[in-house]
C-alpha cells in the first residue's frame, strides 16, 4: 500500500494519530519536501516518529517516482506530505502511477493552508480562486494571477495569494554546467509579495486593486508563534513578518462586518484601516 499521509501545518506533532501508525509501520518513509516545510528539522520530525524518513526532492517525485513505489505492491510504503496531500499540491500522478503499477492507495488528510487561513477570521466560503505568486527576475515577472485575481474581485471574493518557495534550485550557470550544486532555499515573504502585486498593477493599470487596498498577511499558521497583520498592500510591501512560511490574502469588496471586526483586531495602523474601510469598503 502507498499511504499519503497529511503532515499538518508546523510541527512533527501535528500528524494525526491514524498517520503516526501508519508511519511506525511502513517499510520506507519519504518526506516530500519542495512544495511546503513544516517549521522544524528533519531530525525533529524522525525522533517523534521513531523512524527514519527520506527526503524526497522534486526530481525524485517527478522522476523517480518508480524508486518510491518500488516493493509497494507487498509492502507499506508512506509518503509524508506537509499539510494535506491533496491541498495545493497535487500528488495525483504519484497515485495514478501507483494505480499503473496495481498497487493500492490510501490518504490520510490533514489541515492544509487551504483551510488553516481560515484563522485570518475571512471566511473561507468568501474565497475565490486561489493563486501563487512566483519570485519574479529581471526578465520573467508573470502575470496571470492578476487576472485571477481579477476574476475573483469582480464577484467581491478574497482571493488567498501561496508563495513560492525555492529549495534545491540551481542557479542557471551552474544548470547550463551541469553541476549538482543548489542555492540556499528561499521562501517568499509577505512583503515581496504585496510589492510584486503593487508592481503590476502599475504596469497593467486595470484598477483590480490598488496601493490602498487591504489583505491580510498570515506567517506561519498554526505554530504558536503563528503572525497575522491586515493592512493596506502598501504597508504590507514594508511589513515584517519573521521567519516563513507566509500567505497573503486579498480582501475582496463582500466583507462581512464580523470578518472586518475580526482582522481590525490585528492592524497594523487601527485608524489607517477604518479610513480606508469607509473610503472603500464600507458602502459595498
Ligand atoms: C503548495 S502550498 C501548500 C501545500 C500543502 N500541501 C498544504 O496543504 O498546505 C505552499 C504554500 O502555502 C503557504 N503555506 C503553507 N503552510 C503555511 C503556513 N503554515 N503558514 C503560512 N503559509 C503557509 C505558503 O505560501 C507556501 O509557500
Amino acid at each position: 500500500m502507498l499511504y499519503l499521509v497529511g503532515l499538518g501545518l508546523a510541527d512533527e506533532t501535528d500528524i494525526t494519530v491514524r498517520g503516526l501508525e501508519v508511519v511506525k509501520k511502513a517499510e520506507r518513509v519519504y518526506l516530500e519536501a519542495y512544495t511546503s516545510i513544516l517549521l522544524v528539522e528533519k531530525e525533529k520530525l524522525e525522533a517523534f516518529y521513531g523512524r527514519p524518513v527520506i527526503v524526497a526532492d522534486r526530481e525524485l517525485v517527478e522522476s523517480g517516482s518508480d524508486d518510491i513505489l518500488a516493493g509497494a505492491d507487498k509492502a507499506d510504503v508512506a509518503f509524508l506530505v506537509v499539510g494535506d496531500p491533496f491541498g495545493a499540491t497535487t500528488h495525483t500522478d504519484l497515485v495514478l502511477r501507483a494505480r499503473e503499477l496495481g498497487i493500492e492507495t490510501k490518504n490520510i488528510p490533514n489541515a492544509s493552508i487551504m483551510s488553516g487561513i481560515g484563522c485570518t477570521g475571512l471566511q473561507l466560503y468568501n474565497f475565490g480562486q486561489t493563486v501563487s505568486m512566483v519570485f519574479f527576475t529581471e526578465t520573467w515577472k508573470p502575470s496571470s494571477f492578476y487576472d485571477r485575481i481579477k476574476e475573483n474581485a469582480q464577484i467581491g471574493l478574497h482571493t488567498l495569494v501561496l508563495l513560492d518557495i525555492k529549495v534545491k534550485e540551481q542557479s542557471l550557470e551552474n544548470m547550463a554546467r551541469g553541476r549538482k550544486i543548489y542555492e540556499p532555499p528561499r521562501y517568499m515573504t509577505v512583503a515581496q509579495c504585496a510589492s510584486q502585486m503593487l508592481e503590476i498593477e502599475e504596469e497593467r493599470q486595470e484598477g483590480v486593486y490598488t496601493p490602498d487596498s487591504l489583505a491580510v498577511g498570515a506567517a506561519r499558521v498554526g505554530a504558536p508563534d503563528q503572525k497575522l497583520v491586515a493592512g493596506t498592500l502598501k504597508e504590507l510591501s514594508e511589513v515584517e513578518m519573521g521567519k516563513p512560511l507566509h500567505s497573503l490574502v486579498l480582501l475582496g469588496k463582500r466583507v462581512h462586518d464580523l470578518e472586518r471586526d475580526y482582522i481590525r483586531e490585528f492592524a497594523l495602523d487601527k485608524a489607517a484601516f477604518d479610513a480606508n474601510w469607509a473610503k472603500s469598503y464600507a458602502s459595498s
